[in-house]
């Protein structure tokens, strides 16, 4: 029976955080003043395992979800994420699989991944100018690494590769015709990302987001565009199409068009709490479900009930007064 919330959404996409843990020191994500030697990321023994992983995952495909997206932290940081990924594979219904990483181990790993069965990958890059870039990821990892990890990833037929940029004002946007220029022809798809005011660490303004609509503006008098219809109906990025046949580029604008209407998104922390929105204060904890012997029966009453009890639209919402709400972290729920 389809499964539907208060808004008549469904359910089709599950994002899955495996670890909160991250390589990277994003200034707008984990910020080193506080993701710093005394903080405590999450214990071993509270990640959900694969097992508990897998079984969550089949239940949301009998409920309509036919994408999976492994996020993080950096979801390559946890170990065995190979065997994740082929125990996923057996699901029937589940038709992308696929993750989102800051690239810095993909030269290693793509060969890996693609063989159990991911189908492709989104890297986060934020500049192609090396100092702009290792000042955002705070931690020295260079530009060249990225893209080499692009390049495996592409040669491993994890494509098409995505490219995420999140845009800061006056941070990188001198990054963004670099960007689309770089990408043009390669068949790769950059989405340049409005900056959201995701978790409650990164010192989000309304004045640092430069709105999409600019961004578009901006490649299209060098480039000239055109729009392009959604892959599939909730498609979080906007399509754009360069006029000269050299590929497309995507916006998302959740700041200055947000598209709550159609979020079909579920996201599942690594230590196994379901949250409906990227923006939620609170989630639904399946761990304690699961490690106390729910049955399958049990798990699927619990699941549909938080689905139909769903009123979240936070981007449409946003105020003064949502922005400082204790929201969870980004490096948290994952993307
Ligand atoms: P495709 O499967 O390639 O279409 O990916 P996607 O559009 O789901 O892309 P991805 O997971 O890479 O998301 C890109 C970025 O969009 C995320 O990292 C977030 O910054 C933002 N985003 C994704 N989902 C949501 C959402 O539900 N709400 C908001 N506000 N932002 C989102
Ligand atoms: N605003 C927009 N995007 C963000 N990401 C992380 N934090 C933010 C933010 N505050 C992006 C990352 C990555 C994805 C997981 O989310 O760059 O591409
Ligand atoms: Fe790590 Fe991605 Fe957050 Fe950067 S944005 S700190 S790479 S999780
Ligand atoms: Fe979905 Fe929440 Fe993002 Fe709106 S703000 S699109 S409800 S995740």
């Amino acid at each position: 029976m389809a499964l539907l919330d208060t808004m008549g959404r469904p359910v089709r996409d599950l994002r899955i955080s495996v670890t909160d843990r991250c390589n990277f020191r994003c200034t707008y994500c984990m910020p080193k003043e506080i993701f710093n030697r005394d903080y405590e990321f999450l214990a071993r023994e509270l990640l959900l395992s694969f097992e508990e992983i897998e079984r969550i995952t089949r239940v949301f495909v009998g409920f309509g979800v036919e994408k999976v997206r492994l996020t993080g932290g950096e979801p390559l940081l946890r170990r065995g994420i190979e065997e994740l990924i082929a125990n996923l594979r057996t699901i029937d219904g589940l038709r992308d699989l696929t993750l989102t990483t800051n690239g810095s181990l993909l030269s290693r790993k793509a060969e890996d991944l693609a063989a159990a069965g991911l189908d492709r990958v989104t890297v986060s890059l934020d500049s192609l100018d090396e100092a702009t870039f290792q000042a955002m990821n705070d931690v020295g990892f260079t530009v060249a690494e990225v893209l080499g990890g692009i390049d495996a990833a592409a040669a491993a037929g994890l494509d098409p590769v995505k490219i995420n940029m999140v845009v800061k004002r006056g941070v990188n946007d001198d990054s963004i015709l670099p960007i689309a220029e770089y990408f043009r022809h390669t068949g790769h798809i950059v989405r340049f990302i409005e900056f959201m005011d995701v978790g409650a660490t990164n010192g989000w303004r309304l004045d640092d987001v430069v709105p999409a609509g600019d961004v578009v503006k901006m490649v299209n008098e060098v480039w000239p565009v055109e729009p392009a219809d959604a892959n599939y109906e909730g498609e979080v990025a906007q399509r754009w199409r360069y006029v000269d046949g050299a590929g497309e580029f995507g916006v998302i604008t959740s700041v200055t068009q947000p598209f709550c209407g159609s979020c079909s998104r579920a996201r599942l922390s690594a230590e196994g709490k379901l949250f409906t929105c990227l923006f939620a204060t609170a989630g639904t904890d399946l761990r304690a479900s699961l490690r106390s012997g729910a049955s399958d029966a049990e798990l699927e009453a619990l699941l549909r009930g938080v689905w139909e009890a769903r009123t979240d639209r936070y981007s449409e919402v946003r105020s003064e007064a949502t922005v400082d709400l204790p929201k969870v972290e980004m490096s948290y729920i994952g993307g």
